[in-house]
C-alpha cells in the first residue's frame, strides 16, 4: 500500500479507529483469560442459562474462520492492479474477525464450562480460540504498516491461518469425534496416506472375553464420542468396563441379568424420536444385531470375564442366549422358591402393569420399577407391595410421589441391593430409617431433600457402592465420613 494521496488520509483513519477498537476489546479479552485460567470446564453438566448461551457457538464460530481465511485472499488478489482497492478493506475485515472470534470464544466457553466436556480436546480447543483472538489483533495491529512491521505481518497472518485450522480441527473431533476426518476415509487413500485406524476406538476389555471382544467395540464405535475420555455427557464413560458399571449423574445404567431393567438397554431401544434415545443427536442408531448382543450380554449377568463364546465373525445370538442365559437353570428349585409369592405377585402385577418382574428366570427375587409410574403411585401403592418385600431385590421409585410415610415399608425390604429415590420428596427421615438394609450396594438420592444429617446412618450401610446424591445438599459437603469418600457421586 502506498503512503501518499487519499489512501494515506485512509489508513490514518483507520488507524485511530483500530486503536480505539483495540482498547474495547482489551477488558472482554482479558475476562477470556480469567474465565480460561480460573474456570475450566466442570465436565459436567449444568448451568442452564450458560448452555442455552453457549450452544449459539457453533453457529456464531462460522464468521472468524471465513473472515480470517479472507484476509490472505484480499491480501494477494489486491496485488493485482486490477483489484488494488481489496487491500484497503483489510483492516475492516480483520476488525470484524477479530471482534466476532472475541464472541465465538466467550460462547465457547459458556458451552464448555456446563456442557459436560473435559479433557485435552476442549482445553485445546478453548486455547486455541483465544490464541486466534489474540493473533487477529496482532495482525490488525501489524497490516499496512512500513519497516519491520510489514515483515512480520506475513508471519502473524500464516499463523493465524494455521491456529484457526488447528482451533477448527479440535472443534470438529469434540462435535463428530476424535477420528472425524478419517473414519469414513477409503481405504486405498488411508493406505497412501499411512493413516491407521484411530485407537480411540479399539476395545478396552480384553481380547478373549464377550465383553471385550462384542460389546467394548459397539460402545467405542457409536458412545465413546459422547461419553469417552474427552467428553462425558451425564457423567458417563463407556470406555472401560469399570466406568460403565459405574453409571452417570442418574446412577446405574446396567443392571446385570436384567437388560429391560437397564437404562442404557431402555435408551438405545426407544424410537429414534424420543429425547432419551442414544446415541444422541441423530447419530446412527444401533443395528438390530448390536442391540441383540448388548441385550444378551446384560441377561446373561453382564460380566466382564465371561469368555467369547461365539466363533466366526458374525453374531449368532440365538445358540450363545441359549448357552448363556438358561444353563444350569434347575427348575422344580425355582418353582419351589416361588411358591410363597407368585399369587401374590399375579395380584400385584393386575393392579400394577409392567413395574414388578422377577429378576431372572431362575430367580425368585423381584424387580420393582415404580418410576415408570411417576407421581401416580404414591405411600398407599407402595403400602400395598408389603406380601413382596422379602423378594424385592431392586426397587427404583424415582420422580413418584412417595414422602417419608413410606419410610418403613421401605426399610421392611431387607433384601434392598439397589434403591432409587431420585427426584422424591423424601428426606432424612427415610434415609436414616435405611440401616436395616445390611444388603444395599447403591442408592441414588438424587435431587432429594437429604441433609448432611444423614451422612452417619448411610455410613453405616457396610455393602455400600455407590451413592448418587447430585443437587442435595450433600453433594458439594467436605466433612463426609470417611467410608463414604470414594463411594459418593455428587453430579
Ligand atoms: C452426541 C452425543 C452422544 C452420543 C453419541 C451418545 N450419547 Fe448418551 N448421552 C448424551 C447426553 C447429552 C446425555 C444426557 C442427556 C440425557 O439424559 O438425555 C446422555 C445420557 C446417556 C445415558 C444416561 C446416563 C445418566 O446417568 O443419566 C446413557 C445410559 C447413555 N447416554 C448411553 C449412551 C449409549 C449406550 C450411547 C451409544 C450407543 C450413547 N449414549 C451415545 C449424549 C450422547
Amino acid at each position: 500500500m502506498s503512503v501518499s494521496g487519499p489512501d494515506f488520509t485512509t489508513l490514518w483513519v483507520s488507524r485511530i479507529s483500530r486503536n480505539r477498537l483495540s482498547l474495547v476489546l482489551v477488558a472482554p479479552t482479558l475476562l477470556l483469560l480469567v474465565l480460561l485460567l480460573f474456570f475450566p470446564p466442570t465436565g459436567s453438566e449444568g448451568g442452564a442459562l450458560l448452555q442455552f448461551i453457549g450452544r449459539f457457538h457453533p453457529i456464531a464460530v462460522h464468521l472468524p474462520i471465513a473472515l480470517i481465511l479472507l484476509v490472505p485472499v484480499l491480501e494477494l488478489v489486491g496485488r493485482t492492479q486490477q483489484f488494488s482497492y481489496l487491500q484497503a478493506s483489510v483492516p475492516f475485515v480483520l476488525g470484524v474477525a477479530l471482534l466476532t472470534a472475541l464472541a465465538a470464544s466467550l460462547l465457547g466457553w459458556c458451552l464448555a464450562r456446563n456442557g459436560g466436556y473435559s479433557g485435552p480436546l476442549v482445553t485445546q480447543h478453548l486455547w486455541g480460540g483465544f490464541f486466534v483472538v489474540v493473533i487477529s489483533s496482532l495482525c490488525l495491529g501489524l497490516c499496512g504498516r512500513e519497516g519491520r512491521a510489514a515483515r512480520l505481518y506475513p508471519i502473524a497472518l500464516a499463523a493465524s491461518i494455521g491456529l484457526v485450522g488447528f482451533t477448527g480441527y479440535r472443534g470438529g473431533q469434540l462435535s463428530l469425534g476424535e477420528d472425524h476426518l478419517t473414519e469414513y476415509m477409503p481405504g486405498t487413500l488411508r493406505k497412501v496416506l499411512l493413516v491407521s485406524r484411530s485407537s480411540a476406538g479399539r476395545a478396552t476389555g480384553g481380547a478373549a472375553t464377550f465383553y471385550g471382544v462384542r460389546i467394548q467395540p459397539i460402545f467405542a464405535g457409536h458412545c465413546i464420542s459422547c461419553h469417552g475420555p474427552s467428553k462425558q455427557r451425564a457423567g458417563l464413560r463407556l470406555d472401560s468396563y469399570a466406568a460403565l458399571m459405574r453409571g452417570g449423574k442418574h446412577g446405574v445404567v446396567i443392571k446385570p441379568g436384567d437388560a429391560r431393567g437397564s437404562d442404557l438397554f431402555r435408551r438405545i431401544t426407544l424410537p429414534p424420536s424420543h429425547d432419551d434415545f442414544m446415541p444422541k443427536e441423530a447419530k446412527q442408531p444401533l443395528s438390530g444385531d448390536q442391540i441383540g448382543l448388548i441385550e444378551m450380554w446384560i441377561a446373561a449377568g453382564a460380566s466382564k470375564t465371561q469368555p467369547d463364546l461365539m466363533t466366526g465373525p458374525g453374531p449368532q445370538p440365538v445358540t450363545v442366549a441359549a448357552e448363556v442365559r438358561f444353563a444350569e437353570i434347575d427348575y422344580a428349585a425355582v418353582a419351589k422358591k416361588r411358591a410363597a409369592v407368585d399369587a401374590a405377585l399375579i395380584e400385584l402385577q393386575k393392579r400394577f402393569p409392567n413395574i414388578l418382574e422377577y429378576e431372572s428366570r431362575g430367580s425368585a427375587d423381584i424387580l420393582l420399577n415404580a418410576s415408570l409410574l411417576g407421581p401416580r403411585f404414591a405411600d398407599e401403592d407402595l403400602a400395598a407391595l408389603a406380601p413382596l418385600q422379602d423378594h424385592i431385590v431392586t426397587a427404583d421409585f424415582s420422580r413418584t410421589a412417595i414422602t417419608d410415610r413410606s419410610a418403613p415399608a421401605i426399610a421392611a425390604m431387607k433384601r434392598l441391593r439397589v434403591l432409587r429415590l431420585m427426584d422424591t420428596k423424601t428426606s432424612d427421615v427415610t434415609v436414616q430409617s435405611l440401616t436395616t438394609l445390611d444388603q444395599l450396594e447403591s442408592l441414588s438420592v438424587f435431587g432429594t431433600k437429604i441433609t448432611p444429617a444423614a451422612l452417619p446412618a448411610l455410613a453405616r450401610l457396610t455393602k455400600l457402592q455407590h451413592l448418587y446424591a447430585g443437587e442435595t445438599a450433600i453433594s458439594s459437603t467436605r466433612s463426609l465420613p470417611e467410608s463414604l469418600k470414594n463411594k459418593i457421586v455428587r453430579e
